[in-house]
């Protein structure tokens, strides 16, 4: 049989879609008992729902047919077989094999790579660990309270995201982010802290990034000024791929850890990236979290695709986005600890997936990555969750919660945030219609008149797309099979789309035009050659600071 054409298949989805335009998710509900079984799958303790979805059995079915076409078991095999997917950069993808804990090799053009990426994690162990007990001690000889990481992007967000998310876990000293180029961030960050006891930690791949390489300068300063020179060389340690830029800084080899160019910055929190997460809980507790995105490379591998949790995630978006035409969508954590997971999903999805040229060079023929957005239920409850209800977007919603939390004493708080969490998901499906509004109102005794004019606004349409992702309990191993199905997820939707998820040029641009106009902000060069707005805007400038 020849092989399907993805845009055939896209063709019969769209028909598809006509098809089932005026069926509502409820008469779906209605029509199949048994359609939470249908559409919900399940990986140990990970339960995914999709089954709050417009989609059917025949949807599915179309939907596998196209990851089928588009070779998505094919792509991904070369992904964790270190083949050259990323073609612009001519770089392997391998952020797999960071956390493969099995004995298998990982050949990078020919080369095993595990032995460099154990011997990084020894000495990331043996770091952590000396700072955690005090065996390695400030230029004073104390004790580090504090570890500041200076990164941004993929060198912040990770971390940042995972040290929270982790709170209860975290018995190594206490952590701060800076990331931010403005100098509120750094100065905000040190008026709290006493340098004889502060480590900082500069982390770029790159050890390029003007943001990360200003903070460090200044960080570099504030210990020089108040422990002297001479202690620059206790409180500073660094992680990249750059290791002659590192030393050229001034950081001791032995505080260096690497990692590879086949690690892509928002892929990178596996690498060495994660030090400041393994000096807060430990390396057995950044153990456990490797070995849960190590489970879920397994199942991604492994499972057939049609009980394939990230397959199923990015078959889920692909239909909404391609073929139903939604633009954004929410990610929902239930989970205060989950705080910066959709800003940390953001980084991941769209610079992975913003893209709108194919792998061949050509123009995209489908919408490609969506708007990612979020903040942790219930909060968005009384924030932006009216718009989601009632507004004239369709936004599908990703839920996500924990079964159990940590907080044992606190039964009552987490039986409030599960009851939440699913009272979102099943008021986006049933609404509540004019009748029933109506009838309501005809109870409380008020006139037609005010019915007519009063029901409508109270009216919720439903039949608003979302998914449940539930898992027992935010732990090191949950929280790496959670991060990991949604890098798998990207990669699923992506190479549907065929394009390259693992470049970013579109950063670029603004990059290169900060640094043409910063002689324009310091006023050292004439703006001549700039729109009007520009001038106009440096010209404010000029005056406003007395420049
Ligand atoms: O500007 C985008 C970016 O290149 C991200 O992809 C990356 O995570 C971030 O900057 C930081 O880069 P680096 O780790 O090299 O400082």
């Amino acid at each position: 049989m020849p092989t399907a054409n993805p845009k055939d298949i896209f063709k019969r989805l769209e028909e598809h879609a006509q098809a089932i335009h005026s069926t509502k998710i409820t008469d779906l509900f209605a029509a199949d008992p048994s359609r939470f079984d249908k559409f919900s799958r399940s990986a140990d303790d990970l339960l995914y729902d999709f089954s709050k979805n417009k989609l059917t059995e025949e949807t599915l079915e179309l939907l596998l047919e196209l990851a089928r076409a588009a070779n998505v078991e094919a792509k991904r095999d070369a992904m964790f077989a270190g083949e050259h997917i990323n073609t612009t950069e001519d770089r392997a993808v391998l952020h797999t094999a960071l956390r493969n804990q099995s004995e298998n090799p990982v050949l990078v053009d020919g080369k095993d790579v595990m032995p460099d990426i154990n011997e990084v994690l020894v000495n990331m162990g043996d770091f952590a660990e000396g700072i955690r007990s005090g065996e390695l001690t400030s230029h004073s000889g104390e004790k580090f309270t504090d570890v500041v990481n200076i990164g941004i992007g993929g060198s912040d967000l990770g971390p940042v995201m995972t040290t929270l998310a982790l709170a209860p876990y975290h018995d190594g000293p206490n952590l701060h982010y800076v990331s931010n180029v403005d100098g509120a961030h750094i100065a905000d960050t040190l008026a709290k802290l006493n340098p004889a006891t502060t480590l900082f930690i500069i982390a770029s791949k790159t050890f390029t990034t003007i943001e990360t390489m200003t903070n460090a300068a200044t960080a570099r300063k504030w210990i020089a000024k108040h422990c002297g020179e001479e202690a620059v060389g206790a409180h500073f340690a660094a992680v990249s791929t750059a290791l002659d830029k590192v030393a050229a800084f001034g950081i001791s080899e032995e505080r260096v850890f690497g990692f590879w160019d086949w690690v892509g910055g928002r892929y990178s929190i596996w690498s060495a990236i994660g030090l400041p997460l393994m000096i807060a809980i430990g390396p057995d507790a950044f153990s456990d979290f490797l070995g849960g995105a190590h489970a879920m490379d397994n199942h991604f591998r492994t499972a057939p695709i049609e009980d394939n949790i990230p397959f199923l995630m990015g078959l889920v978006g692909v239909w909404h986005r391609n073929v139903l035409g939604y633009d954004t969508r929410a990610v929902l954590p239930y989970d205060q600890r989950l705080s910066r997971f959709p800003a940390y999903l953001q980084q991941l999805d769209m610079e992975s997936n913003g893209k709108s040229v194919t792998k061949d060079g050509t123009a995209v023929e489908t919408e490609t990555g969506p708007i990612v957005w979020g903040e942790p239920g219930t909060n968005g409850q009384h924030a932006f969750y009216q718009l989601i209800h009632q507004g004239t977007s369709i936004i599908p919603c990703e839920f996500l919660v924990a079964a159990n939390s940590h907080e044992d004493d606190l039964q009552n708080h987490h039986n409030l945030l599960l009851a939440n969490c699913l009272a979102q998901s099943e008021a986006l499906l049933r609404g509540r219609s004019l009748e029933e509004v109506e009838d309501k109102f005809r109870k409380d005794g008020k006139s037609e008149e005010e019915i007519a004019k009063l029901a409508p606004q109270k009216v919720f349409p439903g039949n608003r797309p979302s998914t449940t992702l539930i898992y027992d309990r935010l732990d090191p191993f949950t929280l790496g099979r959670l991060i990991a199905s949604y890098e798998h997820r990207v990669f699923v939707e992506g190479a549907i789309w065929n394009i390259n998820s693992y470049d970013q040029w579109g950063v670029e641009l603004g990059k290169e035009l900060a640094t043409q106009l910063l002689p324009m902000v310091e006023g050292s060069q004439s703006a001549a050659n700039k729109d009007s707005s520009t001038q106009g805007l440096l010209k404010y400038l000029k005056k406003a600071r007395n420049l």
